[in-house]
């Protein structure tokens, strides 16, 4: 199968760490298309997959979840448009792997009558996004081939949007999950050391800083539980810098600087879940999926996530992990205070997290579905745009 992927950003977001391992899969004779450079260019590169930028115009990197598309952008898109059906004449598949990705793979498919797979990573609500990106959604569903969505929380929000259900597939997000639990107590002790942090429990938080993942719901909760650090790992990726320094001031103001640290965007996630004694989630919007949710769990890990979207469809409460209501401090810090005082039943949950993670979120188990969606014959998917071509 000769798949094009395309990507918007060259940020390693979770939607581009999702497709580092998709592609891996179908690495011999596919090629990825980015709208910018960055580091994701280098990680592509460093798996032997070819990768090509067709640079997005000023007016169409601007655009951002809740803002307007302009009018100036349109001719951008076109000319976008018109490279990407240049690239896609040798492939078999155009895959979409964003929404500005999914909007310009469904205007190229017009021109060079490529089929396309677009996977849907994002919550399609007012909660997430603009009226105009929703209404490219929309556009992009209706014209897509086929759909895959990370979660059913997503698959949930994209029929709300635009009542399509046919060829609309579910994949999980998948792991290399012999790269997660594998250090000892005494490396996590020794990691532990080196970062700074001492005896006392420490929580960790993974991810991009953004106002939506509620990290500042996170240094609320600590103010109420004085004994307790707190590791917050993650860069702001799409321009939420200002929420990144609010976070400082934070820590600086409910008198955390002792025991809170932030480490800016680590490639090493599976050493750092290791050295703490709880990973924590605190979206307070619906999370599409969360994937720092599962490697949590398969770091062997007690997570506390919020009771949103993916982490429902991933944590079974009380048993694989807890969850609490989005943005509720009492709840978070209850939470996590419940498995700090059960050591034996946190081990317990954390064993059977990691369990039931390797279970469900296997690379072989994503491939095997993948394999068996893009294989679908497309004379089935019955979409118009293939129905119209020779
Ligand atoms: N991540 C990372 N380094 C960091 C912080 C986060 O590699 O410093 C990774 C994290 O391990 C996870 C991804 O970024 O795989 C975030 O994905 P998630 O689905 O949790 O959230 P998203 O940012 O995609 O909404
Ligand atoms: C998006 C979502 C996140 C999901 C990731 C991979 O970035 O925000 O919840 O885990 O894509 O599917």
């Amino acid at each position: 199968m000769k798949i094009l992927f395309v990507d918007q950003t060259a940020k390693l977001g979770g939607g581009e760490l999702a497709l580092l391992e998709i592609v891996k899969h179908y690495r011999t004779e596919s090629k990825v298309i980015l709208f910018e450079d960055g580091p994701l260019v280098s990680e592509l590169q460093q798996r032997d997959v070819p990768v090509g930028i067709i640079k997005s115009a000023q007016s169409i990197s601007c655009i951002r979840r809740s803002s307007r598309i302009p009018l100036t952008s349109v001719a951008a898109m076109v000319k976008m448009a018109r490279d990407l059906a240049v690239e896609a004449k040798d492939f078999d598949y155009i895959f979409a792997n964003s929404q500005k990705a999914g909007l310009l793979s469904v205007l190229a498919s017009h021109l060079s009558k490529k089929p396309v797979i677009w996977y849907l990573h994002d919550i399609l609500t007012s909660e997430h996004f603009g009226r105009a990106q929703l209404f490219a959604a929309k556009y992009t569903a209706r014209r897509s081939n086929q759909i895959l969505v990370n979660s059913e929380a997503t698959r949930d929000s994209l029929i709300a949007l635009t009542s399509r259900e046919k060829d609309v597939h579910l994949v999980y997000n998948a792991f290399d999950t012999a790269t997660y639990g594998r250090s000892s107590k005494a490396e996590n002790a020794n990691t532990r050391r080196q970062l700074g942090f001492d005896k006392r429990p420490l929580v960790g938080l993974f991810g991009r800083l953004a106002p939506w993942k509620g990290q500042d719901v996170f240094l609320r909760a600590l103010t109420q539980m004085p004994a307790v650090q707190g590791m917050i790992v993650g860069s702001p990726l799409f321009g939420e810098d200002t929420y990144a320094e609010s976070l400082r001031r934070d820590v600086h103001d409910f008198g955390l600087s002792e025991r809170v640290k932030f480490l800016d965007f680590q490639k090493d996630i599976p050493s750092l879940m290791g050295a703490c004694d709880v990973v924590a989630h605190t979206s307070i919007a619906p999370e599409p999926f969360g994937r720092v949710v599962v490697e949590g769990m398969l770091a062997g890990k007690p997570v506390v996530a919020s009771q949103t979207g993916g982490p429902n469809e991933i944590i079974e409460h009380g048993v694989t992990g807890v969850l609490y209501a989005p943005g509720d401090v009492q709840a978070l810090s209850h939470s996590v205070m419940s498995v700090i005082d059960n050591p034996e039943a946190a081990a317990t949950m954390g064993r059977c997290g990691r369990e039931s993670a390797l279970r469900r979120f296997s690379l072989e188990g994503m491939y095997t579905r993948l394999d068996e969606v893009i294989q679908v014959p497309l004379q089935t998917v019955g979409h118009p745009i293939l129905s119209t071509s020779p």
